[in-house]
């Protein structure tokens, strides 16, 4: 199959007038950094997913940052999370001089693996937090994660960078809204962007208020209302060594934008989804994903049968690159990069299921402006170059 056309990219936002006229207005009323509007995008966005408080912060990265400090994680304590994950999960336990600790995945589905975070939990007892990273957009278990850290009184941070907005667990809540607090990314490739964003959301109101001193400063009271309120002063308090995390007026009202789009962006891709799995089923070189309208879909990763076929994956993407095809890999495993492995002497067996995943993935194309065309032509793509290199029993 041939195809004449453009490059089809790995990822790519959605984004229209509206999004254009929102930020005009904040740029014309002269607002620009955190004030009503970003006020406006917390209680939207609260209000969505049904937490008591959301604080909109400049990446997920800052909002985990802060919301492990708010659970009063420091020097020399054990965080939890899996080892198959973007570099900014682990890093923010190094920024508090913390280990994190890596548990393996299920290789089917990219997700922590509870059994053995189970035991992991009942050996070290300076274990204080667990991040559940939900890969792909897929939830964890979160009602088992919840069972384990409460027997523990360990906090649970949820990485939902990648889930928006889907329902999870007995209780059929928001991803990120089950653990003590729950991160969401507004990263240009996820579920909803404001270019660069994210958004903390908890019901525990110490978390709060520590999460909103330390995005700003450890100022007492913010900048917007110092300056709006007729009766606040100019008099300020540092409590505490802060951050400078927050999100702009400019970022927030493509968020408002973006939030209003949610369900239809995830309707496309749950679409998408079920494309693929019609379209590819078929050929025993691949294993799929499992079709669930729990995931947000935010990565379709197709894993390589090794066995039936004669080529490597790193070939595999070359063939898709040739024909104009964007693809990636989620993730190359955090124990194999440089510094984790020079830190903990890791090799990558240490992980097999992260290992094991992660030579065989290939994430392809998925976003709401994908058309049904370039699903068609990038599902035969995959086919064609199967057959190809195809190895029989
Ligand atoms: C699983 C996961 N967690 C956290 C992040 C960090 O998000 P941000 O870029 O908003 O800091 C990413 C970003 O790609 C991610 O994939």
């Amino acid at each position: 199959m041939n195809r004449n056309t453009d490059f089809i990219p790995f990822a790519k936002p959605s984004l229209g007038k509206e999004e254009e006229n929102a930020v005009i207005s904040v740029l014309r009323s002269n607002w620009l950094t955190t004030g009503n509007i970003a006020l406006e995008f917390e209680r939207q966005f609260r209000e969505y997913v049904g937490s008591k408080h959301a604080i909109a912060v400049n990446s997920a990265t800052a909002g985990l940052h802060l919301s492990l400090e708010a659970v009063g994680i420091r020097r020399g304590d054990k965080v939890i999370t899996s080892p198959f994950t973007f570099a900014a999960t682990a890093e923010v336990v190094r920024y508090l001089d913390a280990e994190p600790l890596f548990v393996d995945i299920e290789e089917s589905t990219g997700n922590i693996d509870v059994d053995i975070l189970d035991k992991t939990t009942r050996k070290n007892r300076r274990i204080k937090a667990i991040i559940p990273v939900h890969f792909a957009g897929n939830p964890c278990k979160m009602d088992r994660i919840m069972d384990i850290a409460r027997a523990h009184s360990i906090a649970v941070i949820e990485d939902s960078a990648h889930a928006f907005p889907v329902r999870t667990g007995k209780e059929d809540r928001f991803a990120g809204t089950i653990g003590e607090a729950g991160v969401f990314s507004f990263y240009v490739t996820k579920p909803i962007t404001t270019g660069e964003g994210g958004m903390v959301v908890t019901d525990d109101d110490n978390i709060y208020g520590r999460i909103l001193r330390m995005r700003l400063h450890g100022i007492d009271r913010d900048v917007f209302r110092r300056y709006t309120n007729r009766r606040a002063s100019w008099m300020y308090d540092v409590v505490a060594p802060g951050y400078k995390y927050n999100l702009t007026d400019i970022a927030a009202a493509i968020g408002l934008v973006q939030l209003e789009k949610a369900k239809r962006f995830l309707e496309r891709r749950r679409e998408i989804a079920r494309s693929y799995i019609k379209r590819l089923s078929p050929y025993d070189f691949l294993t799929l994903p499992r079709y669930s309208n729990e995931s947000a879909w935010h990565l379709f990763v197709i894993l390589l049968n090794l066995e039936r076929i004669s080529i490597s994956r790193e070939r595999f993407v070359d063939e898709l690159l040739k024909r104009g095809i964007g693809v990636s890999v989620h993730f190359i495993p955090l124990h194999m990069m440089t510094y984790y492995r020079k830190r903990y002497s890791f090799k990558p067996e240490d992980f097999p299921a992260s290992y094991r995943r992660y030579m065989r993935s290939i994430s392809i194309p998925i976003y709401p402006d994908l058309s049904e065309k370039d699903v068609q032509y990038i599902s035969q793509s995959i086919i064609d170059i199967g057959k190809r290199f195809y190895r029989p029993h």
